[in-house]
């Protein structure tokens, strides 16, 4: 690695709270170095509804990583923003010059510009937290690397992320009394995608379905770009919760039953009949498989047409509908077996499950659809690919470089 230094990372989930903090070069290598864990606690519905708890839980998971962020308060910490409270919208704006005839060639400064236009002027209820330029119009032709071109004006495009202003002011609030110096605001989604997603997936066009705990993220990307960001209201609490009621078990029986036994059986090939024993051994619960894959796959149809309908209204392929290069499954509930088989059944394109990948070596323990994100915050705190929303002040009010 070449000159590097420390960057930290924060994933607040519905049901995990993961700090990672790696030693990062300005080439935009990464090599992890501690991990730090603890449960989600003190949110409701996404919504920080007790601060005190919630900042004890990211204390717990910071401290756990060694790192003491007290201390070594340069440390930058790249944070994680849930898309359950965010709002996804498009941006136009035109930029020309009076200077040289109208005529100019497409230098940095002019896409800056252009782009800084193409930013709405927020209310105070909301934030900005990226501005992300789908493509650029020149002399007629679209595309995302305009410099260098001679034209009058420089169109853009951009997919604007905006978040609730209290939503984002009480984060920040919370981590930075747990000792966390904010450096960077990046939606969870896109974090994920950075780590999980091809260039050439992005180029040709591609859906990232983050299944967390609560929810489900989507983002779409065309030409290289984020395109479209929503959210689906079905997470793995979903399809627990399903087993709790069906089943007449408690949600630790049903998580156990989930992760240990679930599968989504799209071809019918496993063994329905098969009973198997749930909690402690001798407390008599036995369940044939078979029931479990019954109200997993309900659960799994369900959450399949969601992104269907999701896909086919941000319409990005008239043709097909489904992205060329199709959906990639991520976050903790990607890893039901038989989920992507069955999602590649039913939406006709190719669909696999995405898995955090470095060019560096990755812990064994990230390795792990559920940890996308938060090594995906990593990578964008590092390379910078949607301009983090920087925080430039250090108390409130917060001030955003979108
Ligand atoms: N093998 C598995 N089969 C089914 N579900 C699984 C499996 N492993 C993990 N999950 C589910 O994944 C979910 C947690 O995913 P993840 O860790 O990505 O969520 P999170 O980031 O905490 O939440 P969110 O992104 O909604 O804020 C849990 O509901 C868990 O039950
Ligand atoms: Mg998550």
């Amino acid at each position: 690695m070449n000159k590097t230094s420390l960057y930290a990372a924060l994933d607040i989930g519905a049901t995990k709270i993961c700090c990672l903090v790696a030693e990062g070069s300005y080439s935009g290598e990464l090599r992890i170095q501690k991990t730090g864990i603890a449960p989600s606690v003190g949110f409701n519905q996404g919504v920080l509804d007790n601060p005190g708890e919630v900042r004890e839980a990211i204390l717990q998971a910071m401290e756990a990583t060694g790192h003491s962020f007290r201390d070594e308060t340069s440390t930058p910490l790249y944070l994680g923003v849930t898309s359950r409270n965010i709002r996804g919208t498009q941006a136009l704006a035109t930029w020309s010059s009076s200077r040289y005839g109208g005529k100019f060639i497409v230098s940095q400064k002019e896409m800056s510009s252009a782009l800084a236009a193409c930013q709405p002027t927020p209310d105070s209820n909301t934030r900005i937290l990226h501005v992300i330029p789908r493509g650029y119009t020149v002399n007629g032709s679209t595309t995302q690397y305009p410099l260098g071109q001679r034209t009058n004006s420089l169109k853009v495009e951009s997919h604007v992320v905006l978040a609730g202003a209290s939503h984002i002011d009480r984060l920040l609030t919370t981590v930075g009394d747990a000792g966390g110096k904010v450096k960077g605001l990046i939606l969870d989604s896109l974090a994920s995608a950075e780590v999980v997603l091809r260039a050439d997936e992005k180029e040709l066009g591609v859906a990232l379905v983050d299944i967390g705990g609560e929810i489900s993220s989507l983002a779409m990307f065309k030409r290289g770009a984020a395109y479209h960001t929503s959210v689906i209201p079905i997470g793995g609490r979903h399809f627990t919760n399903d087993l709790t009621l069906a089943l007449d078990i408690s949600t630790e029986d049903a998580e156990e039953a989930k992760l240990k036994y679930g599968h989504v059986n799209p071809d019918g090939t496993m063994d329905s009949t098969r009973k198997v024993d749930l909690g402690r051994p001798g407390r008599g619960i036995q369940i044939a498989q078979g029931e479990i894959f019954r109200f997993l796959r309900e659960r799994s149809e369900d959450l399949i047409r969601q992104i269907s309908r999701r896909i086919r209204e941000a319409g990005m392929s008239p043709m097909s509908h489904m992205p060329p290069s199709g959906i990639v499954l991520t976050g903790g509930g990607a890893n039901l077996r038989g989920l992507d088989q069955l999602a590649q059944e039913r939406l006709r394109c190719p669909v696999r499950v995405g898995i955090p990948n470095l060019s560096s070596l990755l812990p064994k323990e990230l390795k792990d659809p559920a940890f996308a994100t938060v090594v995906g915050l990593l990578l964008c705190g590092i390379r910078k690919p949607y301009r983090p929303a920087e925080i430039k002040r250090d108390r409130w009010p917060w001030q955003f470089m979108a």
